[in-house]
């Protein structure tokens, strides 16, 4: 095993989908020369790395998670060599670079499947799962594509067998109980490391082992008409199967192979589910399990308490936590809890326990943006026609300025999806230059975690406290912060030095503490050094040291 520091641990990673950052060759599509104009940015905003959804080859049906060719870029974002630019001014920058790697399934349009589905003896049919009808002449088993929630055996006229897709019929699933796929998707993780880049985030890794005997799903009873139909079936034999451990360690041990490189899978698992992908010790496998539990629950000082309380008693002694507050596939954290609770999700994200993924605008407070029936992109909303389960709105172009198209593209060009119309005041530009602005407070959180180790890399002490106030201290060696946030709208007042007193903490002198910051960006939080008694108010979130 090569060595393996752990920059990951401190690191704040900064989620960018490439279609909506920068555009540099007018074509109203971002791409890889934009990214790399904007590395300033990520350098002046103070995240650590940045994970690029999919930018190789795709005939772009599910936008880039249809891979063609892994080991190659899509012409809409640029070539190779503008990818070695890239890893190579990013490495100049001390930024690190985090690839998305889809091994669950290729597009039809990958030459692998092509192949496949030439004929019942070529030498790649094993690659996929091709499986005769039913008795009945149907679908081979009851699995369900996640996107339509009908079936997922696509019928092949030419060859007489269906083949499987968990997603679009133009996502086939590979078969990587076949050695021959293994080695070559493993090979190509080795080309990109090879390249220099530095992780990756693993697309629906907990997906890729279905069972073996291909056993129906069992029906969901508590599924109902109006809801996602892909939910009809409990994904026993689909997803989360045990044979997913062996998965993550092919994964794991070829990443091993290199020096200081990290691994993220996508699973929507609870906590101690996804505790289990951690591996052991011995046998490690995720560094990092996606955990979207913050996407997924309301945002509610009980359900973050629970959540931190989850992590602390089902963590191995070898992993560390880490949190997602939006990305891609959901929406905004500013538009689920609403942007007076904005803020406090950042704080949340960039002072919890855990390495923080931060989705592009999230800095910004971008909120998800309406996108009119003519101008839906995302073939999720398509298909589930009516449900609106499409991600368009949370994929519109970053807002760099208050322009048309708010910089994200020239004038004279369409971006390919609207911008958002509060770019006004939500953008880059503007917000720089407020002092008092949701980008300069997540810069100046962001600075705080850098300067003071206990908030990178610290324990965390939850205290306790009434609803809705959630509070915790994060503590390494002799660095100290507590954090409390109201994630209610009324005025709070809280004892904070009986909350601390209560906790495994009372080392900290409550008289010595003072406000670092507030979510409102002013020195007006009253906190009284001589009683301990501290007053937010409302949405309002703070860090004293
Ligand atoms: C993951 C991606 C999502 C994609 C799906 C199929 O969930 O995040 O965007 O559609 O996998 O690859």
């Amino acid at each position: 095993m090569k060595r393996s520091e752990d920059w990951w641990k401190s690191a704040v990673i900064y989620h960018i989908y490439p279609r909506s950052f920068q555009d540099s060759d007018d074509d109203g599509i971002g791409d890889l020369n934009g990214i790399r104009h904007r590395l300033g940015y990520l350098k002046w905003l103070g995240v650590d790395a940045f994970w690029l959804s999919p930018v190789y080859p795709s005939p772009m049906a599910d936008f880039g998670y249809d891979v063609s060719n892994h080991c190659d870029i899509d012409p809409m974002f640029g070539t190779l060599k503008d990818m070695d630019l890239l890893i190579e001014e990013a490495h100049q920058k001390e930024l690190k670079l985090i690839l998305d790697f889809v091994p669950n399934h290729t597009s039809n349009q990958h030459p692998w499947f092509i192949e496949s589905r030439s004929s019942r003896t070529n030498s790649k049919r094993d690659w996929y799962y091709w499986k005769d009808p039913a008795d009945d002449g149907g679908p081979p088993n009851n699995w369900i594509s996640r996107f339509d929630g009908e079936s997922a055996w696509k019928w092949d006229e030419g060859t007489g067998q269906y083949y499987l897709h968990t997603f679009l019929e133009e996502q086939p699933d590979l078969n990587w109980r076949n050695p021959e796929v293994k080695n070559a998707m493993l090979d190509v993780l080795r080309f990109w490391y090879d390249r220099g880049v530095d992780g990756f985030r693993v697309d629906v890794s907990y997906r890729v082992m279905k069972d073996p005997d291909f056993r129906d799903n069992p029906v969901n009873p508590n599924w109902k008409p109006g809801m996602d139909r892909s939910f009809r079936l409990i994904e026993k034999h689909t997803k989360n199967t045990p044979d997913i451990h062996m998965f993550n360690r092919w994964i794991r041990e070829t990443n091993d192979e290199y020096d200081n490189r990290v691994t993220i899978g996508e699973m929507n698992l609870t906590v101690p589910e996804l505790a289990a992908h951690y591996g052991t010790a011995q046998q490690p496998e995720f560094h990092l399990p996606f955990n979207f539990r913050l996407v997924f629950s309301d945002w509610k000082a009980e359900n973050i308490k629970n959540l931190i309380k989850q992590f602390e008693a089902t963590l191995p002694e070898h992993g560390w936590p880490n949190w997602v507050l939006s990305n891609h596939d959901q929406p905004r954290f500013a538009s689920r809890a609403g942007l007076e609770q904005s803020r406090n999700g950042l704080l949340f994200l960039l002072t919890a326990k855990g390495t923080p993924t931060l989705y592009y605008g999230d800095e910004l407070g971008m909120q998800n943006v309406a996108i009119p029936a003519d101008q839906v992109q995302d073939p999720w909303e398509i298909l589930s026609s009516g449900l609106s389960l499409g991600r368009d709105p949370e994929r519109t172009p970053m807002q760099w300025d208050s322009s048309t198209h708010a910089g994200f593209c020239s004038e004279s060009q369409k971006p390919w999806l609207p911008v958002g119309p509060n770019r006004d005041q939500v953008n880059v530009k503007t917000e720089k230059q407020d002092p008092a602005s949701t980008l300069r407070f997540a810069q100046q959180i962001l600075e705080l975690r850098k300067e003071n180790s206990a908030l990178s890399i610290g324990d965390l002490i939850l205290l306790s406290t009434n609803n809705p106030i959630l509070a915790y201290i994060r503590k390494s060696g002799s660095h100290q912060c507590v954090i409390v946030m109201n994630i209610g709208d009324q005025v709070h007042k809280i004892d904070l030095a009986e909350a601390i007193d209560k906790s495994d903490c009372e080392d900290i002198p409550t008289e010595d503490l003072s406000v670092m910051i507030s979510t409102e960006m002013d020195n007006s939080t009253t906190y009284d050094t001589e009683t301990g008694i501290l007053s937010l108010r409302p949405n309002e979130g703070i860090v004293l040291g």
